[in-house]
């Protein structure tokens, strides 16, 4: 059996997801994604912890950023998981990140490798990122959908930046080169991969 509050929050990030994705690409990544979360993989007993740039998840747990249902609904179920998340930093290259990004972003596994319900093939996780940070260019294997839960600017190889507003979804097909960065505001980003 599935954690009840992971459950939740898988339940409402599925409902958020499927509403807003509007690429084809995501429409069928997000559908496969969510089908194979149906039947649940055993938990993980793993350690949890934040870390500093953690401190802006105050502002964003705030009601108020989050005035569309769906999204905060996403949002409060988010917040009675996170307690039970391991935050940690970006392994590996970092070429074409902002200066200070070492202390000023996380990443959390929700469901995936090292994340509260382990399991190869489909990954669901989080990143934060404190304001005026540049994630660095970075490819993998997997398809993958972004949630953005505030605003902040996507861009595919060389490509301009895409600004993305709060509640929208963006789509990187298999191994493309991307990256991510937040304006004057933290930016709080769900992501959903698949092989
Ligand atoms: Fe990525």
């Amino acid at each position: 059996m599935r954690n009840r509050a992971l459950q939740e929050f898988l339940d409402a990030a599925r409902i958020a997801y499927s509403a807003r994705a509007r690429d084809p690409n995501s429409v069928s990544l997000l559908e496969q994604v969510f089908a194979t979360l149906e039947s649940p993989a055993p938990q993980s007993q793993s350690d949890s912890g934040r870390l500093p740039v953690c401190k802006y998840l105050t502002d964003i747990a705030n009601p108020s950023v989050s005035d569309e249902p769906d999204l905060r609904q996403v949002m409060t179920t988010f917040f009675s998981i996170e307690p039970t998340l391991r935050w940690r930093r970006r392994q590996g290259d970092c070429s074409g990140a902002s200066e200070g990004f070492a202390e000023n972003h996380a990443n959390a596994m929700i469901v995936g490798p090292g994340g509260l319900e382990p399991r190869e093939g489909v990954w669901l996780g989080v990143s934060l990122l404190g304001p005026n940070v540049q994630y660095p260019n970075h490819r993998h294997p997997p398809q993958e959908t972004y949630l953005v839960m505030n605003t902040g600017d996507f861009r595919q190889g060389r490509n301009e930046w895409v600004h993305v507003a709060k509640g929208e979804t963006f789509y990187n097909p298999h191994n493309i080169p991307h990256a991510m960065r937040s304006n004057d505001l933290p930016l709080l980003v769900f992501w959903v991969l698949k092989e």
